[in-house]
């Protein structure tokens, strides 16, 4: 039987930390379906289709991937997709309660789904989407902490280089 993990969050928008951890999952299951969460409750400084297209060219050269969106519950999308795993990064201590929420509560709505943790790179340690747009928004430079196409959209979008969207 095939091993799928799904790899969710907002990717909003993907960071080098995300694909460090993607990366390393890729190693580990037969196929990794990276899965956008679609919350059109919550403000997003890119659209699904943007993240998903930064998620498409940064993650081109891995044969096991998939790059989808979903809405509703993680653990039903994850049965629908016959996954197994759901693969989380964790950086420092202030992921720990969040995570461990998150994890207990999937694993009460589904049982047979399990939650695998891999500890995010040492370089990645405090970078998260929120921060990087936050320094982006104020022309700080994030170029390392992002892939190129990331980094080219951030200044585009808060006009700190190239053309605006
Ligand atoms: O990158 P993020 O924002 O930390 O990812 C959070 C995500 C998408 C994994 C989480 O919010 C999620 O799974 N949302 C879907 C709804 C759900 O199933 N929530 C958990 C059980 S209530």
């Amino acid at each position: 039987m095939e091993r799928i993990a799904i790899y969710p969050g907002s990717f909003d928008p993907v960071t080098n930390g995300h694909l460090d951890i993607v990366e390393r999952g890729c190693t580990l299951f037969d196929k990794v379906i990276v899965a956008i969460l679609h919350n059109p409750a919550k403000h997003s400084c890119f659209t699904v289709d943007e993240r998903k297209e930064f998620l498409e060219i940064s993650l081109k050269d891995i044969g096991n991937i998939e790059i989808d969106s979903f809405g509703g519950l993680l653990v039903d999308y994850a049965e629908r997709r016959k996954a197994t795993a759901i693969l989380r990064g964790m950086r420092a201590v202030s992921d720990f309660e969040y995570e461990f929420q998150l994890a207990l509560m999937n694993r009460r709505l589904k049982r047979n789904i399990q939650t695998v943790f891999l500890m995010t790179g040492l370089r990645w340690i405090f970078t998260s989407s929120s921060i990087i747009k936050e320094a982006a928004s104020f022309g700080g430079d994030v170029a390392d902490m992002v892939p190129p196409i990331v980094n080219q959209r951030l200044k585009e979008r808060f006009g700190t280089g190239g053309k605006s969207s």
